[in-house]
């Protein structure tokens, strides 16, 4: 079986680009911005930028297609290969492909509930509503936590939710050119001008109440531009910074490393990778941070925004939008705008979740792309079962916690200490400049070998001393909710050992050595 590639470099990148900006650039960012203070937040997020993020998504390029001309696409195999000694390292790589399973399973849904609203924006279902209370309640009834007059039950989610699975399962059923390519090739031009649609639109707001002339647009810009520079010793809003980079970027999940094992050997992976990163940062920091908080702040001020912003990523998006995007003239179409605009830079990252599981199912067990997508979609579609109707028993947060916290930092931190020490820099700097188009500054050997794995080393240790106790004993957990955490916990930890056996019966059955293609 000859091995799927993509048809163009233009393609390749925007499917990278499509996988990074998600929800994590129009809802996440400005959320955790304004939840650490807008201007407070902005210098760590640069500087993990330059340290963490950038140097993790060259990574990821480099080494994916390395271990793509060996015939890997996910991280089990590859780490293998870049590691032959070490019969362990493979174990690691599971992490690569459960990381996104599970983020998958409940990104899904949540994708889904924006082509709902996209609907609902269009048809005017919520446009009576001009009070947060009662936006708050239509997102609850909505999703099955309370019923009322709109929402008798789950069924209209679920219908909503179908149709996001299946278009998920569909695109990656048709693969890597022909499915992932095409689609973010419209995708995301698509999205990123009803972006810029709506960025013009919410500049343009100025001073909407004459009576409080300090909401406006231009205080909403500074509260996330005018930099803070106290807030540098706050470890807390380091540790957000850092977490946003990597969600962002969908770097140190095993998805970017996926997607570039699909190149070939001289395809340019260092100016691919940076455009890709760069073409991130721009969609989150100019069009991300200059729709929600400027228009918020425009309508609610500043004290609004932050007490909005505490309550969770999901209200500025769900409630205080349609309620600032209905004051306007054609609020139905930028309601739906909003919307629609995230629900398909969802997809453009939820297909990019998929591809690792699939991408293991065909090349080592020899499954064919449609069977693969078949299999994937059963096993996804029972995890998604649980977030949907377990959804006010934080079963979606716990998986959340489990996808991006906990895997993202072990992952990150074997692939950089991987790629600049057992690798070796030398080795490594090479194999990043090998087809390249441009030559890396120098300094970035330096940051790749020592100040990334230290930073993720200093992260991930802080984090378990200062949260190990409050993890393991479920504080903060209600106690109603807890056999239902805990049950997510169990569920999650049987399917990491799953994969972990997948890995060790097929290395079982595998000759010894594997020579890169074309080598035979
Ligand atoms: N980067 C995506 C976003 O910003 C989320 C994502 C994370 C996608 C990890 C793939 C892997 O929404």
């Amino acid at each position: 079986m000859s091995k799927q590639r993509w048809g163009s470099r233009l393609g390749v990148i925007l499917a990278v680009a499509g996988s990074a900006v998600g929800l994590g650039n129009f809802l996440r960012f400005p959320g955790i911005a304004a939840g650490n203070g807008g201007g407070a937040f902005m210098i760590p997020y640069f500087i993990s930028f330059f340290l963490l993020g950038l140097p993790l998504m060259w990574i990821e390029w480099t080494i994916g297609r390395f271990g793509g001309g060996f015939g890997h696409s996910t991280a089990p195999g590859v780490f293998d290969t870049m590691w032959r000694k070490n019969r362990f390292i493979k174990y690691f790589g599971v992490i690569g492909i459960f990381g996104p399973v599970v983020i998958f399973s409940y990104y899904t849904y949540i994708g889904s509930w924006l082509l709902g609203y996209s609907v609902f924006a269009v048809t005017g279902k919520y446009a009576e509503y001009t009070e947060a209370a009662q936006m708050a309640e239509f997102l609850q009834a909505y999703q099955g936590l309370t019923v009322n007059q709109d929402f008798s039950g789950l069924g209209t989610a679920y219908i909503f939710f179908l149709i996001t699975f299946a278009i998920n399962i569909i695109v990656v059923g048709f693969g890597i050119s022909r499915g992932i390519e095409r689609f973010c090739k419209w995708a995301l031009p698509l999205l990123l001008v009803i972006a810029l649609i709506l960025v013009v639109r919410v500049l343009t707001l100025g001073t909407p109440d004459p009576a409080q002339p300090q909401n406006n647009v231009i205080n909403g810009l500074g509260f996330l531009w005018n930099p803070e520079w106290t807030a540098l010793r706050d470890p807390g809003v380091w540790l957000a910074a850092a977490g946003q980079i990597f969600f962002t970027l969908s770097v140190g999940f095993g998805v970017i490393l996926t997607y570039a094992s699909y190149l070939r050997r001289n395809d340019d992976v260092a100016l691919s990778g940076l455009t890709a990163a760069a073409t991130n940062e721009m969609s989150e920091v100019v069009l991300g941070g200059s729709i929600v908080i400027p228009a918020a702040f425009a309508f609610i001020g500043a004290a609004g925004v932050e007490a909005v912003a505490q309550q969770g990523i999901f209200d500025i998006g769900f409630i205080t939008m349609p309620l600032v995007l209905g004051q306007m003239a054609f609020g139905q179409l930028f309601g739906f705008l909003w919307f629609f605009l995230l629900f398909v830079a969802g997809v453009t990252s939820s297909i990019s979740l998929a591809q690792p599981a699939i991408a293991f199912l065909e090349d080592e067990f020899r499954l064919m792309r449609r069977e693969a997508a078949v299999l994937f979609a059963v096993i996804t579609f029972l995890l998604c079962q649980p977030v949907i109707f377990f959804l006010g028993h934080g079963v979606l947060d716990e998986m959340d916690f489990w996808g991006t916290t906990v895997c993202l930092v072990v992952f990150a931190t074997v692939e950089v200490i991987l790629f600049g020490w057992v690798f070796g820099i030398d080795r490594a700097w090479t194999e990043l400049h090998t087809g390249s188009d441009i030559r890396i500054p120098r300094i970035y050997r330096f940051i790749i070998k020592y100040v990334t794995p230290v930073m993720l080393l200093t992260i991930v240790i802080s984090w378990i001393v200062t949260n190990w106790n409050t993890i393991f004993y479920l504080e903060g957990v209600e106690a109603a909710n807890k056999p239902f955490v805990l049950l997510t916990r169990v569920a999650l930890l049987g399917l990491f050992v799953f994969l972990l056996l997948m890995v060790r019966i097929v290395w079982r059955r595998r000759p010894e050595t594997t020579t890169p293609e074309g080598e035979l």
